[in-house]
């Protein structure tokens, strides 16, 4: 197979991304965050978090634990699914939410097959350490039975899960998530490719213009997190990376036009 991978995004720009879904507008991780950015136009991917349930169920979800964005209490991995789907996931960020639910990671896959691509970052916890296998193994065995193994990016910060993931499934494409804690010895390539992975992912304050050289010369593509202003992505942009995640994915569209257009796009605010 060709590799590594690099996305291709209209005229060279890069994709633009919905963090958790348009998660300014929508509680992070609901259908209806996800919903947001599938019909806006000029998003081209979405990223969500996933982990599991008591019952072994891929459901799409952030923290650890469910309090901050549920009605419910304690740690999602200690709820069956069934539990899980009684907690109301959208109050916490306006009443009109209420309705949402933890979505599975099944249940978001189906709602933007063939409309956007899909960053699934799996969520590995210190804390509760998942026997080798499991994790990587659900949401590759999701990702296969949705028919979308062409359509996702599987990212983690937990590297030999990322390279485990690889081993078993060759032709899924990867990330490789960095933390300045753990990784500021190492270079985009160093930590990409031990991990035979297509892409390299930091944060807006990790990235510097020698890692996306780095990068480029080794081909691994920089996905940068997350941008919420139009001046802050076109900055970024202006590296030349391949993708920029955002909160606020709708309003970070325009960044695809010249840096001109942008800035005066900015002024308009
Ligand atoms: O995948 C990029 C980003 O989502 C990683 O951090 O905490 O927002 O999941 P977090
Ligand atoms: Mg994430």
């Amino acid at each position: 197979m060709e590799r590594p991978y690099r996305p291709q995004p209209p005229q060279g720009e890069p994709h633009i991304i919905a963090h958790r879904g348009i998660s300014a507008k929508a509680p992070e991780n609901t259908l209806a965050a996800f919903s947001m950015a599938a019909s806006t136009e000029g998003i081209d991917m979405i990223e969500l978090d996933v982990r599991l349930s008591l019952d072994e169920e891929v459901v799409v979800f952030h923290d650890r634990s469910l309090q901050r964005t549920t009605t419910g209490n304690g740690i999602v991995r200690r709820y069956t699914l069934q539990e899980i789907k009684q907690f109301d996931a959208g109050s916490w960020f306006h009443p009109s939410f209420s309705h949402e639910r933890v979505p599975t990671l099944v249940e978001v896959l189906n709602l933007v097959r063939g409309r956007l691509l899909v960053n699934i970052e799996i969520k590995s916890d210190l804390f509760h350490r998942e026997p080798k296998g499991l994790l990587e193994t659900k949401v590759l065995q999701v990702v296969e039975e949705c028919g979308m193994l062409d359509q996702v990016l599987i990212s983690s910060f937990d590297h030999q899960l990322i390279a485990r993931l690889k081993h078993i499934c060759p032709h899924v494409q990867t990330g490789t998530l960095y933390n300045l804690y753990r990784d500021f010895t190492k270079t985009p390539s160093d930590i990409a490719l031990r991990a035979d992975a297509a892409a390299f992912i930091c944060a807006k304050h990790e990235i510097t213009r020698s890692m996306v050289n780095d990068a480029q010369r080794h081909r691994i593509a920089v996905y940068v997190y997350t941008l919420d202003s139009i001046r802050d992505a076109e900055k970024i942009r202006a590296l030349g990376v391949d993708g920029i995640m955002s909160n606020r994915a709708d309003d970070i569209v325009p960044v695809r036009r010249s840096a001109s257009s942008a800035e005066s796009l900015e002024h308009q605010r």
